[in-house]
C-alpha cells in the first residue's frame, strides 16, 4: 500500500482530488463513491474543481435498508447534497434500500471500477463488510453489527432509528475495483489504521484484505497515522 501522512482532513482532500484527477486523467469512467465524514473533503475538492463528469458512470459502495432516497440520512441523500447536485454523472448507482427484493437490488452492483474511494471503520470495516464477513461476497444486505449502529447514531435522534440492514458491496466487489483510494482521519481509526497495513490479512479485520490488491493509495492524518511503525 501507499501510505501518504498529511496534516489534516483538509490537505487530505486535497491529495485525495489529485488523485481522482490523475484517474480521471487516465481516462477513467466509472468512480466507486462511499459516503460518511471522510470523504467529504475530497468532495468538496472535485466540487471546486473543473472536472466534469457528466459522461462518466458512480457506483456507491452502500445504503441503509428502509431509507428512502430522499431521506435526510440516506446515503442516497448525503451523496445528492455533497457531489451529485454540484457535479452530475451520467449515471449514478446508489443501491435503493427501499426495495425490499435483495436479490434484484444488488443484481445492479459489481460492475467494474476504475477508481473506489473508501472510508474505515473503528473496527475495521470497508463499505459495510463487518468483521467476520466473508471475503468472497459480491453486493449483499448486511446486519449491522451494534458497534456500527451506535458509531452512527450520531446522525440520527437516536441509536433506535438507524436502520438495522444494509445493502452494501462485498470484500470481493472492493477488490476487483481497478484502483483504491482510502482515507482515514482521527485518533479513532489509529487501531484500525494499525491493523490494516501491519497486521495479518484476517476476516476479523476486512480492510486487511486490501493488502492483497496491488493499486492502493492510503491517506492518513497524523491521528491516524499515529500508531503506525
Ligand atoms: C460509507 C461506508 C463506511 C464508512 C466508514 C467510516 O459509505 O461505506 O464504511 O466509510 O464507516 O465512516 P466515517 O467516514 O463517517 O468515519
Amino acid at each position: 500500500m501507499n501510505v501518504i501522512v498529511v496534516k489534516d482532513r483538509q490537505e487530505g482532500g486535497q491529495r485525495g482530488y489529485q488523485i481522482f484527477k490523475a484517474a480521471y486523467d487516465q481516462g477513467a469512467t466509472v468512480y466507486g463513491l462511499a459516503t460518511g465524514s471522510t470523504p467529504i473533503t475530497t468532495y468538496d475538492a472535485l466540487v471546486a474543481s473543473d472536472l466534469d463528469f457528466s459522461q462518466m458512470t458512480s457506483v456507491n459502495l452502500d445504503e441503509y435498508v428502509g431509507l428512502a432516497p430522499d431521506h435526510a440520512q440516506s446515503y442516497h441523500y448525503f451523496m445528492q447534497h455533497h457531489l451529485f447536485d454540484q457535479k452530475p454523472f451520467a449515471h449514478s448507482y446508489v443501491p435503493n434500500g427501499l426495495n425490499a427484493d435483495a436479490a434484484d437490488e444488488m443484481a445492479r452492483y459489481d460492475n467494474p471500477i476504475d477508481l473506489q474511494i473508501l472510508g474505515l471503520g473503528q473496527n475495521g470495516h470497508i463499505g459495510f463488510n463487518e468483521p467476520g464477513t466473508d471475503p468472497k461476497l459480491g453486493t449483499h444486505k448486511v446486519e449491522l453489527t451494534e458497534s456500527t449502529i451506535q458509531a452512527n447514531a450520531r446522525f440520527f435522534d437516536n441509536a433506535d432509528e438507524v436502520p438495522r440492514y444494509a445493502y452494501s458491496m462485498g470484500i470481493a466487489s472492493i477488490m476487483k475495483s481497478h484502483q483504491i483510494l482510502l482515507e482515514a482521519y482521527g485518533e479513532e481509526k489509529a487501531d484500525a489504521v494499525k491493523a490494516m497495513i501491519e497486521g495479518p490479512v484476517t476476516p476479523d479485520l476486512p480492510a486487511s484484505y486490501l493488502q492483497n490488491h496491488g493499486n492502493v493509495t492510503v491517506i492518513l492524518d497524523e491521528g491516524a497515522a499515529s500508531k503506525l511503525n
